[in-house]
């Protein structure tokens, strides 16, 4: 009997569509090469979460004074965070695989390639077996971006590159760390190794960190960083790497950056290759599966989900697709909206976005009103951040008074993100906004606080 579902992938978007359709009556089979959960459970977002955590508490008890408290003789064990991200990672897989269980999917380890279609349905290997299926779900997810620049490779094999996943699980703290790409990952992770005292350079290709985020925001990171000792190479090239650092170039000129070790984040690349897609002639553009509102593929009763369709590479995308191939599995039509996904940078202090920036909305051509408050209009966030300089932006739409984006820097931001992100999608009246009640105090009322600037 072939099964109604077969899910490539246990990560995020995998394990969640798998649960999700055996509990709606699905008999679904989901097969994971590595570990389920993926990169955001392994090797990503809790790993680096943990990670930062400890980071934190350390660099708050370093400034404890500030506040009143004496804290001595203060260190941090990069040995015991490592053991005890294992932890966290361990409980959350042993989490994933019961909760699997409990809904009645089979879950196969090894590497799964789509071998075409039969009578029986699609046909998947995995080593010497073959299963068969009504339904496809492609959940392979996404891997680091590996660049042509020379000696990149021999550093990777040696050890002395590692891109996050080894990263996360080096057990001893590096005195220097080069950091290539200073996007997400780059500045989580350089951020954390700041913190515990490693000397750290940020080489980025473009103008600024943080890609898309507004730039006020990046700008106040940018300098708050600086301050705390992490250089920042702007607009400059990593161009190759020896045994002992990187060479760089920006406008013309070369520099040699020595350092004990490098970390390579200046992208993902979605997991298409050697999974057996041309079998069964799924489209793929610029190397992601090409999927429609309903997370449909070209091809008949086969979805994507996740990072491998590279259109928005975050685990709590990943979720809602899975929801959304899912529910049109079973017939109910559901549509994947994008215009109000929250994004997270973990630094400290976080930074939150959501919808617009003041930049991608004027890009757009969009007529704008945007108001701009200093976070420190909250009395919780005053109480609890001495000296924090962050600020809460807002972008509306002019003419129809709704809000299309928020970004706040601000610790507790990655809560109440969701709250804009709320407001945009039910596209709500900014007078209605200013009904809404919200918790005092808590550093959400910033978003209510900032809604009153449009008069
Ligand atoms: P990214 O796309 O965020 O940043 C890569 C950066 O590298 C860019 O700023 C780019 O300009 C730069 N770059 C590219 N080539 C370069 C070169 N040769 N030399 C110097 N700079 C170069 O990619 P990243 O940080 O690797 O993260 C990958 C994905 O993982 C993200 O798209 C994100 O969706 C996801 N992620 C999300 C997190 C979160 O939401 N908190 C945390 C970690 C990852």
């Amino acid at each position: 009997m072939p099964y109604d579902l077969i899910v490539l992938g246990g990560g995020p978007a995998g394990y969640k569509a798998s649960e999700r359709a055996a509990k709606a009556g699905l008999n679904v089979l989901c097969i994971e090469e590595r570990n389920l959960g993926g990169v955001c459970l392994n090797e990503g977002c809790i790993p680096t979460k943990t990670l930062l955590y400890s980071a934190k508490l350390y660099e708050n008890a370093l400034n404890a004074e500030k506040y009143g408290v004496q804290a001595k003789e203060l260190s941090l064990d990069h040995t015991k965070v490592i053991a005890r991200k294992n932890k966290v990672v361990k409980t959350l897989v042993a989490g994933v695989r019961s909760a699997l269980k409990a809904s009645g999917v089979l879950v196969v380890q090894g590497k799964g390639v789509i071998e075409g279609r039969s009578p029986d349905g699609y046909a998947v290997r995995v080593d010497e077996d073959i299963y068969f299926s009504k339904r496809l779900l492609v959940a392979t997810g996404s891997s680091a971006a590996i660049p042509p620049i020379p000696g990149l490779k021999e550093g990777l094999t040696s050890g002395f590159v590692v891109t996050s996943r080894e990263f996360l699980n080096l057990n001893e703290r590096s005195q220097s760390l080069t950091v290539i790409g200073g996007g997400v990952i780059g500045l989580e992770l350089a951020s954390y190794f700041n913190a515990i005292g490693s000397k750290v350079t940020v080489v980025e290709l473009l103008d600024h960190i943080a890609g898309e985020n507004d730039s006020d925001l990046i700008g106040i990171l940018q300098k708050d960083y600086e301050k705390r000792g992490i250089e920042f190479k702007l607009k400059t090239k990593a161009t190759m790497i020896s045994s002992e650092g990187v060479i760089t170039i920006c406008d013309e000129k070369e520099e040699f950056i020595a350092s004990e070790r490098v970390l390579l984040s200046i992208g993902r690349t979605p997991n298409t290759k050697d999974i057996g897609l041309d079998s069964i002639n799924v489209l793929t553009k610029h190397g992601a599966i090409v999927t429609d509102e309903y997370m449909k593929t070209n091809i008949p009763e086969v979805y994507a989900a996740g990072d491998v369709n590279g259109k928005s590479m975050l685990a709590h995308t990943a979720y809602r697709e899975a929801e959304v191939a899912v529910n049109n599995m079973l017939g109910k039509r559901d549509r994947m909206l994008y215009r109000a996904i929250p994004s997270v940078l973990y630094t400290n202090p976080e930074l939150s976005s959501v919808g617009e920036t003041e930049e991608t909305a004027r890009n757009k051509g969009l007529e704008i009103a945007v108001v701009s408050i200093p976070m420190r209009f909250s009395g919780r966030y005053l109480a609890e951040n001495e000296g924090g300089n962050g600020i809460c932006k807002l972008v509306a739409d002019k003419k129809k008074n709704i809000l299309l984006g928020a970004q706040a820097l601000g610790n507790y931001s990655s809560e109440f993100i969701v709250a804009a992100g709320t407001f945009i999608e039910l596209e709500l009246p900014l007078d209605d906004i200013k009904e809404i009640v919200f918790p005092h105090p808590t550093v959400s009322e910033i978003l209510r606080e900032a809604v009153f600037e449009y008069k």
